[in-house]
């Protein structure tokens, strides 16, 4: 077991929670283990989500005892994966995630649909698949088939082990990825090339997204729950629209006021509206929200609806208020490789584990292959 990096805890930062008390934020770790992916040696609370690339099905051979990928069916393919899944879910918190980087491969000249298959087999374990999400590159390996296209996509998929509640931050990804509120699951992110000119493993950038999606900043290490960001909503409008310039101009107009705002929100744009089951944020009984959404749809007609896309702001984090020190979140990748998912986490101020049945992953965790492209 080797220690990458571990800043000394005495350079760890002061935190302050909302009531103004300050709890210390240790700082980040990382360390990479040799073993199998299969049997990670981690108790719970030693890391909080996975994000990983395992070898693809019949692709590149690593000539290790024990590796993943070279099995003989797409099934017993999938079946290690699963063992590996089902080992990881001993120790993850119930709100963690995992992230599962893969392509597919061609087998008597078909789709094998490797992905698929995982996402079934994974289902009919209790996972969840909350997203798959595409990744467009824009090279990929030399593929000499006249008969079809060139492969230049591959997967990743968000597995959960709980269907609501698990650490997500899609407003903090959406501000530094700019999609806007509602943030794709496409992803184009170029391959770059390392010095030796061959196609690195997958890009920093990517580990990058789903660290920001699913990796938190801060955990509590006395009762292990993650901070989360409080997300408000506010009722300004992105007013380089001309239709939101306009419903703002009516609401001005018509003397609408907070509450008038607040109600539209909780209402939704839908006549049966959601008033009738929230009253969260409008402080007023459902009755009077009916009312005052229903004066506000008088007076702004078909403008009614930009109200309900108005700007959100982050207004801080969640505190358990517990006594003890924030941790930051602490990514594992039991199929490390080269160890692109460390190097991500390290930059991204969070801890890492890797785990590689490969002996040259006990090294530092620097890119150390160098023949052929990736799988
Ligand atoms: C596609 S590579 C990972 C690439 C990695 N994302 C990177 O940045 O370099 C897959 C890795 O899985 C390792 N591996 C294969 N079978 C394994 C197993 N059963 N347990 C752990 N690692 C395994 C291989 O040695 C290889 O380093």
């Amino acid at each position: 077991m080797n220690h990458h990096f571990h800043t000394d805890a005495a350079s760890a930062e002061a935190s302050e929670g909302p009531e103004g008390q300050e709890r210390q934020l240790l700082a980040p770790t990382s360390r990479s283990v040799h073993g199998d992916a299969r049997h990670v040696p981690l108790k719970t609370g030693e890391a909080d989500m996975v994000i990983t690339s395992p070898p693809y099905w019949l692709k590149r051979d690593y000539g290790v005892e024990g590796q993943i990928g070279q099995e003989a069916t797409a099934e017993g393919f999938v079946g290690s994966l699963i063992d590996c899944m089902e080992n990881w879910k001993t120790f993850l918190p119930k709100w963690g995630s995992v992230f599962v980087n893969i392509g597919d491969t061609y087998h008597n000249g078909s789709l094998a649909n490797t992905p698929g298959r995982l996402e079934m087999a994974a289902t009919a374990h209790g996972w969840t698949v909350r997203n798959r999400i595409i990744w467009i590159k824009d090279a990929g390996m030399p593929d000499p088939a006249k008969d079809r296209l060139k492969s230049r996509h591959e997967y990743i998929i968000h597995f959960t082990m709980q269907r609501r509640d698990y650490y997500y931050d899609q407003f903090g990804y959406a501000e530094k990825y700019g999609n806007g509120t509602g943030p794709s699951d496409v992803w184009q992110i170029g391959l770059k090339r390392d010095t030796s000119a061959h196609l690195a493993p997958y890009p920093v950038e990517l580990v990058d997204r789903i660290i920001t999606l699913a990796c938190p900043e801060q955990v509590c290490t006395c009762c292990g729950k993650p901070r989360r960001r409080i997300v408000e909503r506010t009722g300004e409008l992105d007013e380089s629209r001309p239709q939101a310039k306009r419903a703002v101009e009516l609401a001005k107009l018509h003397g609408l006021t907070d509450a008038h705002i607040a109600a539209i929100q909780a209402t939704g744009i839908s006549d049966a509206g959601k008033a009738l089951r929230v009253q969260t944020g409008t402080g007023r009984n459902s009755a009077a929200v009916k009312k005052l959404a229903g004066e506000a749809k008088q007076a702004l007609g078909g403008y009614f609806r930009e109200f309900t896309f108005a700007k959100r702001k982050s207004n801080g984090w969640t505190d358990c208020g517990c006594d003890g020190p924030f941790r930051p979140g602490i990514v594992l990748d039991p199929f490390m490789g080269t160890g692109t998912t460390l190097r991500a986490a390290e930059a991204a101020g969070r801890g890492s584990i890797g785990v590689d049945l490969a002996n040259s992953s006990e090294k530092t965790p620097k890119r150390v292959k160098s023949s052929g492209g990736r799988k």
